[in-house]
């Protein structure tokens, strides 16, 4: 049934009142600020500073993390859970490092919606444009919230319409800002015919709304200093004319996204835009999944894993798959069948992520997103069920574009050393690859920073200095096709073969040449740059 109002499905209100999203912005925007100003409305933190600071103590526990500080990077993600208003938000937080774009992408097929930070002084950045294409793949609703307007920013219809023209998408304004950098006081809010006034006095204050019967209301020049009046009331006018009117429709289908402008610091605009997001982010959406479509109001639980993070707590090795319900009310303690082992799993422990800290989750409903703890048998792309073989479908695996030699600085520990790389490649921070012929490992990933993250993990987690040589390898590609078929070409290029972390086999080699000749001469095989998560 569709409700006639929102062209959306009716759905039960539990599943209906779930928001869940992330947020893509190019490093230095503001996305931790602005994470931590939606906690502190959620209550999940008390006060601000939280986020940085209980980041800092976990970047000292864990190592590479060490690494993650000297370059200013996050590389872990995470979910966190709030309420706010009559809504519950699960904010999926993504890496922000272009090397780490893998599991970013991953990350966002978890989700409903998408807000887009940028710097007002910068417009749209490299990240932000690449995070954006991610999006659109998938015909995710954007948010933008235009942050730092405290400081000297961009003329405000020219950031609209470098929007407009590099991402292809119809942007129209929530909120109008009122003067610029030292100038700037607040919004105009375009959608409720409010004022927003900005304390610059209080940082974590929420903005005064003071109501206005419209551009004529006399109640505007009281609050609104003489020399940015008419400026408002002209630019008001102009973005009334040209640009496009809010269309919720438009926004839930990917083709067009509100703005608001803000400065996350102060608090300013944060609110108003939680208030968009439960407006018209949408509600949790139907997951594609073969051999049929999951439904969020299905009786019956489903969910899918989309990231693994091991040793989150170093002293304990566990690790925890996130997973994504699709479907249904799951209580604490279900059992569910792990579809692609067919085996049932009792999930005792699932964990909920409230700011930093975890918290034992009683339930969860379609949308959220819970932590379960596990051995190693939860990997991403997989489907958890009350019984049904469904598979979701639609989580990215990349092919590797740089592949090196590992090796452990000590030879005794090649076991070691295997472990720790099958962890990763479990995780999906890296492919990894057994020669047939020779010893040691060639690790494949999307971005160099990553052979350095893995270096640092791999000693911190295990102990185990190793270092990353260049291989002879460039290119790599799975092999599928018929058993003799397979078994012939493998045993005419050994020195090409070696398997990933399930066994399969792939084909390694620097030539494109060397490439296409297979394809040649065995026309029956399939050569290919990726594998599915499965
Ligand atoms: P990121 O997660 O997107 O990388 O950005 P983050 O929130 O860490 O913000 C990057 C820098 O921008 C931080 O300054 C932060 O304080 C600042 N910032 C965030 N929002 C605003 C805003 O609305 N106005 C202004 N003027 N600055 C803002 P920093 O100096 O790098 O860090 P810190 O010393 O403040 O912690």
């Amino acid at each position: 049934m569709l409700d006639t109002a929102t062209n959306q499905p009716v759905l039960p209100p539990e599943i209906a009142r779930r928001r869940t999203f992330a947020i893509i912005s190019h490093p230095d925007a503001g996305k931790t600020t602005l994470t931590e100003k939606f906690l502190l409305y959620g209550g999940a933190i008390q006060m601000a500073g939280q986020v940085r600071a209980k980041g800092e103590a976990r970047r000292t526990r864990s190592d590479f993390m060490q690494m993650e500080k000297d370059r200013g990077i996050s590389v872990s993600a995470s979910a966190m859970s709030f309420d706010y208003d009559q809504f519950r938000f699960n904010l999926v937080d993504t890496p922000g490092h272009s090397d780490f774009s893998e599991d970013t992408y991953r990350t966002l097929t978890a989700v409903d919606a998408a807000v887009m930070v940028i710097d007002g002084a910068k417009g749209v950045e490299s990240q932000t444009q690449k995070l954006f294409e991610v999006c659109r793949l998938r015909d995710l609703p954007i948010l933008t919230f235009c942050n730092k307007m405290d400081r000297e920013s961009r003329d405000t219809f020219e950031i609209i319409d470098e929007i407009q023209e590099m991402l292809a998408i119809d942007v129209t304004p929530a909120a109008w800002p009122i003067g610029v950098g030292r100038d700037f006081i607040g919004c105009y809010d375009m959608l409720r015919d409010r004022l927003e006034l900005m304390d610059r006095a209080d940082r974590n204050k929420v903005a005064e709304s003071i109501e206005i019967n419209g551009l004529d209301d006399p109640k505007l020049a009281e609050h609104v200093p003489e020399h940015l009046l008419d400026k408002l009331l002209e630019e008001v006018e102009m973005a009334r004319e040209l640009l496009p009117k809010l269309d919720p429709q438009a926004v839930l289908e990917g083709h067009m996204t509100p703005i608001w402008f803000g400065s996350a610091i102060n608090s300013f605009g944060v609110k108003e835009l939680m208030e968009g997001i439960g407006a018209y982010g949408p509600q949790p959406q139907v997951q594609s999944a073969e051999p049929r479509q999951i439904a969020p109001e299905e009786k019956k639980v489903a969910g899918f894993v989309f990231k693994v993070q091991a040793n989150m707590d170093p002293k304990h090795r566990d690790r925890v798959a996130f997973v994504r319900m699709a479907s249904g009310h799951f209580k604490r303690g279900m059992k569910l069948t792990h579809v692609r082992s067919k085996k049932p799993m009792a999930i005792s422990n699932p964990v909920l992520f409230l700011a930093s800290d975890r918290e034992l989750a009683e339930e969860a409903w379609a949308g959220d997103i819970i932590g379960i703890p596990n051995h190693g048998q939860l990997r991403i792309g997989d489907t958890l069920t009350e019984g049904e073989a469904i598979r979701v479908t639609g989580i990215p695996s990349f092919a590797p574009e740089l592949l090196q030699t590992v090796r452990a600085g000590d030879p005794m520990k090649a076991k070691h050393l295997e472990k720790a790389l099958m962890q990763f490649a479990e995780e999906g921070a890296a492919k990894v690859f057994k020669p047939s012929i020779g010893s040691g490992f060639i690790v494949g990933v999307v971005g160099q920073l990553q052979f350095e993250v893995l270096a640092s993990r791999i000693e911190m987690e295990y102990g185990l200095p190793v270092r990353f040589e260049a291989s002879q390898f460039t290119s790599a590609r799975w092999v599928s096709g018929d058993k003799a078929e397979i078994d012939k070409f493998v045993n005419a290029n050994k020195q090409h073969i070696a398997n990933d972390h399930d066994g399969d086999i792939v084909y390694l080699t620097r030539l494109q040449w060397d490439i296409d000749r297979v394809v040649r001469d065995y026309p029956d095989l399939k050569l290919t740059a990726t594998k599915e998560m499965m």
